[in-house]
């Protein structure tokens, strides 16, 4: 028994699509993306069409059950039948794709959730409770030295976090909107003016990783940046957040 083309072009593209789903899922244990796999599947179905209508005989015989049934009498009921089932079938996915969705996260995060007490930051174990930003005095001091300070948190800003957070500090860096949750926008009263200077000392050292479970569930991609800056750093673009945004850093007196 001969199987027709149409069917055996089908075969390829499913069985290809299965392959691929077998081996990224099962063999490599990766999830493919679905954009990635849209992609290589229209270049499948681009090669089986080209290979199953190579000359004219191909093409005819290829074509030949879609041509009987919209031609052949016989056909009437069968394509009565398709010209209906098809159409609904593209409204109801169509229709369930648009659908909103109005249910609520399965788990709340918590924005700012409660910093542990003491925490492992440059490799020793910190006392959050009592850390203070050891350039806060020089604000009032010398007022000179301190501008110094907040211009080379600036460049530590620059160079490391106006990808997310944004060149004006408003969460809408280039990377903003590929993430969730979002980079925090630093204008926001919501934010770091809630905020003592050790609370986002904790933050910016330990990331998204250094986040307790309330701060799920969603990932953030918020850097461990005692892997990359030094303590100095991180004091000094504390400094700059706090300058730019004009919002103060809460304290233990105010609250
Ligand atoms: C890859 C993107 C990314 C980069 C780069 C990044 N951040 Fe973040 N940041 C986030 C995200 C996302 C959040 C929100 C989720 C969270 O709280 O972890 C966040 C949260 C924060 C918070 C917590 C604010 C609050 O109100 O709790 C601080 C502080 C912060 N970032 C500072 C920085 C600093 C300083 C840098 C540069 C040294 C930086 N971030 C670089 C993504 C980023």
């Amino acid at each position: 028994m001969k199987i027709p083309r149409l069917l055996q072009a089908v075969l390829v593209l499913v069985g290809t699509y299965l392959g691929f789903i077998v081996v990224f899922d099962i063999l490599l244990d990766a999830v493919i993306p679905s954009s990635l796999l849209t992609m290589y599947m229209f270049f499948v179905t681009a090669g089986v069409f080209m290979t199953f209508t190579y000359d004219e005989d191909r093409t005819r015989e290829l074509v030949a059950p879609i041509k009987a049934l919209v031609e052949d009498p016989s056909k009437r009921v069968l394509r009565n039948a398709v010209f209906v089932v098809v159409p609904v079938a593209a409204g109801i996915v169509t229709y369930a794709q648009m659908l909103p969705s109005f249910d609520a996260p399965v788990e709340l995060r918590s924005i700012h959730p409660a910093p542990p007490t003491t925490a492992e930051i440059f490799g020793r174990r910190i006392n959050l409770m009592k850390l203070e930003n050891p350039y806060r005095g020089f604000e009032t001091e010398e007022p000179k030295k301190f501008r110094k300070l907040v211009a080379e948190g600036g460049k530590v800003y620059i160079r490391n976090c106006q990808y997310c957070h944004g060149d004006k500090l408003d969460g809408k860096g280039p990377y903003a909107q590929a993430l969730n949750p979002v980079p925090l926008n630093f204008q926001d009263v919501g934010t770091i003016a809630q905020l003592q200077e050790s609370y986002l000392f904790w933050r910016i050292t330990t990331g998204g990783p250094g986040l307790p479970k309330e701060g799920a569930p969603w990932i953030s991609s918020m850097p461990v940046w005692q892997k990359f800056l030094t303590e100095d750093e991180v004091w000094k673009v504390i400094l700059y957040l706090y300058d730019y945004t004009g919002h103060r850093p809460r304290s233990w007196e105010q609250g």
